[in-house]
């Protein structure tokens, strides 16, 4: 029974577990022929909506809505209001402060007041146009300034605290301070949000929606539509990219078409327009990040005091777990002797912000690399040198929340792999060699770790269910509660039962996640849905094995180890059977050949109250080192160089790992240097098609861009096949571009920091020159504030 041992790993040798394979849909990607929810056929008589906002204002009183005109236009059927909610007008994730449609107030720029239904999806967005509606404008809070001036919040304030920072920050040689802006950023799935409800009889309601949680989809159309969750089916193959933006913000649309089928009695089906999801749906959270440090003059760290100031927009959404992420991430891989990191979870008149890959770490991890570029920058060290030096080690390893880091060293092998692999110190010489002869163009250079903690924060999310059917002909049908977003999730599990059942990949029938084969799941987030949903069905495929092995056993009269799975076959004895052959044995023998797997994590705590515990499983780690040069009179940049080590423990499969560190690298790349969100004085999103919002494309990826899996003994954690995470991590590798901005900025005068925002758009690298050129020398024993 036992399998032999692979030598590298000392695991179970295995047959498609570990192995290049493409992504399951990649030939159907390019065929075009992967169904996404628009291409799925639409019954006869399908309806559109659109919705109806108004486009002139951003906060007040409805004082008028006249709907005559929408309702006369030519192909309407049917215009919703807030009136024809029959169960409750909300589609929060948890707060109740999301209403589907607005009643008397509008909360925010874009926000849905009502929605047409009509024959075509022309005639419904037309005729949306033809709305009256009058709103007594009051001033928008708009920024996180102002509303901490009015102090506004969606949600309490929140701190971890070790130590007494105040007795470090006096107590330290040297201090320093000051204030980043980091931008928010735009999901830009390539497929828009969209869902199609079908009614199905007593009531019932089959929904198609493009998300990430399709419990959550089934749950919240339940409550809007006021009937019983098990009225409600979820349905989803593929996400055409969702990047968090489909994890909560999904419910509306999906919410939106389900109340149109209530009323209607018809399918309806509601896509929304590029510029209303943008206008419309949350972003990455945008931060003032206010902080000071602590250190000694060999640039070790002493205690740090860190706000977050993050702008929630008008609700609370997810904003909790983010913000709380982005604290658990404010130390990055640093050790803080004593430390205080508080955030404020801020309210503005704007959409409201939501996940995006990294939930809120990337923002926290940026501002440590802040902190520490500051020290190394004041103290005339090397950056990599302050990195290291306040590196968790043996003995400084516990994190503010009271986590230790046991796998420190890992990211100590890592780094110093790459600093090698990458020869960042010659290229720091070629650099300052550069440097000294260029007057206008300007070279940075940056090697930046990634600490990432794996799990939800909220405990009992680390939960998944699988079911699995093994047919009488061997062929076998694989469910799970996890999504497909091209992060190639669905693929790694059917390797993984493949290999359990000892089959070739063509007899695994990947299926779309529903809401009525596994119940109750988890949103596919906090990159795990590998971890949770491959445990669950392994552990279905396990126990159906185990049935068929008694089963043979007592045929045969043999022991359990006489019998061999692999190669589509069942090997009892000397004696060689097809699986088909097996299961329609043990099917006429009144075996069941079918199980609901279910897995949730071991071994985590969080109590958020007193802010102690072991909210991670493990944590995954990274490193980049990324070379820019900055042209000091345009504020033009370019990345000329990046190398990337990335642990991904044994991977599952590395060519789809690959892909998702490419892929999040050049993600996390555009956050930090092109993708700028901007709302006017007046609360309206200007930045709202990719004519103004500048995403990475093709020619953004880095020339010279050398990514490696990191050589990993395994994940210490006993997660599937020693593998680890890699939906989210590999976003922070690009704090490294970021960091090189800043290196090349800090280079027109040695000794003072600079003050440079991300995302660092040309516009942003200008405006840091221009400071810098501005601002007094260094004096020696004098460090300069940002
Ligand atoms: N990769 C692709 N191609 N598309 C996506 O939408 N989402 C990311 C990441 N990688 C995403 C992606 C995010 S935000 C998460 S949390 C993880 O995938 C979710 O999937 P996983 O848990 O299976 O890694
Ligand atoms: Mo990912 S931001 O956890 O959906």
């Amino acid at each position: 029974m036992t399998a032999p041992l692979d030598p590298r790993t000392a695991e179970p040798q295995t047959r498609f577990v570990r192995k290049d394979l493409p992504h399951d849909s990649a030939a159907k990607h390019v065929a075009g022929t992967a169904t996404y929810i628009d291409d799925v056929v639409e019954p006869v008589g399908t309806l559109h909506i659109a919705p109806g906002w108004a486009r002139k204002s951003v906060r007040g009183k409805i004082l008028r809505l006249d709907l005559n005109a929408v309702k006369a236009y030519p192909g309407v059927v049917e215009v919703l209001t807030a009136e024809s909610i029959r169960g409750t007008n909300d589609c929060s994730s948890a707060f109740g402060d999301d209403p589907v449609l607005a009643s008397d107030e509008v909360l925010f720029y874009g926000q849905v007041i009502f929605a047409v239904v009509a024959e075509t999806r022309d005639a419904a967005r037309k005729a949306a146009q033809q709305a009256v509606i009058e709103v007594e404008p009051i001033t928008p809070i708009i920024t996180a300034e102002d509303a901490v001036a009015a102090d506004i919040t969606v949600l309490p304030d929140y701190q971890f605290r070790r130590g007494s920072p105040e007795t470090g920050m006096t107590a330290a040689e040297r201090r320093l301070s000051g204030v980043m802006h980091i931008g928010g950023q735009e999901h830009f799935y390539l497929e828009g949000q969209i869902a199609m409800a079908v009614p199905q009889e007593d009531g019932g309601m089959f929904v198609y929606s493009s998300t990430q949680h399709p419990t959550e989809i089934q749950h919240t159309v339940a409550k809007v539509l006021g009937v019983p969750d098990a009225l409600v089916t979820a349905e989803v193959r593929r996400m055409g990219g969702g990047f968090g933006g489909k994890e909560s913000q999904a419910n509306q649309w999906a919410s939106l078409a389900a109340l149109a089928a209530q009323v209607t009695c018809k399918p309806c089906k509601m896509r929304l327009d590029r510029d209303d999801d943008m206008i419309m749906t949350g972003k990455r959270h945008d931060f003032r990040v206010e902080w000071e440090i602590g250190h000694d003059s060999a640039g070790r760290i002493r205690a740090v005091e860190i706000n977050f100031l993050g702008r929630c927009g008008y609700s609370a959404d997810l904003s909790l777990g983010i913000n709380d992420r982005t604290m658990f991430h404010a130390d990055s891989s640093y050790f803080y002797p004593d430390a205080a990191i508080r955030s404020r979870r801020l309210k503005t008149d704007t959409c409201s912000n939501t996940a995006f890959r990294g939930f809120g770490g990337p923002q926290g991890m940026l501002a440590a690399e802040r902190m520490i570029d500051a020290i190394a920058i004041s103290l005339g060290m090397d950056p990599l040198e302050v990195r290291k030096l306040n590196f968790y080690d043996g003995e400084r390893n516990l994190t503010p929340y009271g986590m230790p880091v046991e796998e420190f060293e890992t990211l100590h092998e890592l780094i110093q792999q790459l600093e090698a692999s990458s020869d960042y110190w010659a290229r720091r010489d070629a650099v300052r060699a550069f440097n000294a002869e260029n007057a206008v163009l300007k070279k940075g250079l940056a090697l930046t770790p990634v600490k990432f903690g794996i799990s939800f924060t909220l405990k009992h999310l680390n939960q998944a269910g699988a079911l699995v059917h093994l047919y009488t002909d061997g062929s076998i049908h694989l469910n799970h509660g996890g999504t497909e977003m091209g992060q190639g999730l669905y693929q790694k599990v059917a390797q993984v039962v493949a290999d359990e059942f000892g089959v070739t990949m063509d007899k695994v029938r990947i299926t779309a996640t529903n809401t009525s084969k596994v119940p109750n799941t988890a949103p596919t987030a906090a990159s795990s849905g590998t971890d949770l949903n491959a445990m669950a069905a392994r552990n279905a495929a396990s126990e159906i094995k185990s049935r068929l092995i008694a089963f043979l056993c007592e045929q045969h009269g043999c022991g359990a180890e006489a019998i061999h799975f692999g190669d589509n076959k069942v090997l009892v004895g000397d004696k060689s059977f097809s699986l088909g052959e097996i299961a329609k044995q043990a099917h006429m023998a009144r075996i069941q050949m079918s199980h609901a797997g279910f897995y949730a994590t071991p071994g985590i705590t969080w109590d958020r109250e007193s802010a102690t515990g072991r909210p991670f499983f493990y944590f995954a780690y990274g490193g980049a080192c990324s070379e820019v040069t900055i042209d000091t009179m345009t504020g033009e940049m370019t990345v000329d160089r990046v190398d990337i080590l990335h642990d991904v423990g044994h991977s599952l499969n590395p060519a789809i790992d690959l892909g998702q560190i490419e892929g999040g690298f050049v993600q996390g790349m555009g956050w930090l240097t092109t993708e700028e969100l901007v709302w006017d004085e007046h609360g309206r999103l200007r930045t709202h098609a990719p004519s103004t919002y500048k995403i990475p494309t093709a020619s953004d990826v880095p020339e010279d861009f050398r990514v490696k899996l990191y050589e990993s003994r395994g994940n210490p954690a006993e997660t599937i096949y020693r593998s680890k995470a890699v939906g989210e991590p590999p976003l922070m590798l690009a704090n490294s571009v970021f960091c090189a901005i800043n290196d090349a900025v800090a280079s027109l005068k040695p000794g003072v920091v600079p003050e440079l925002n991300a995302p660092a758009t040309p516009e942003a690298i200008m405006s840091a020159v221009h400071k810098i050129k501005r601002a007094p020398a260094a004096r020696h024993g004098e460090p300069e504030t940002s």
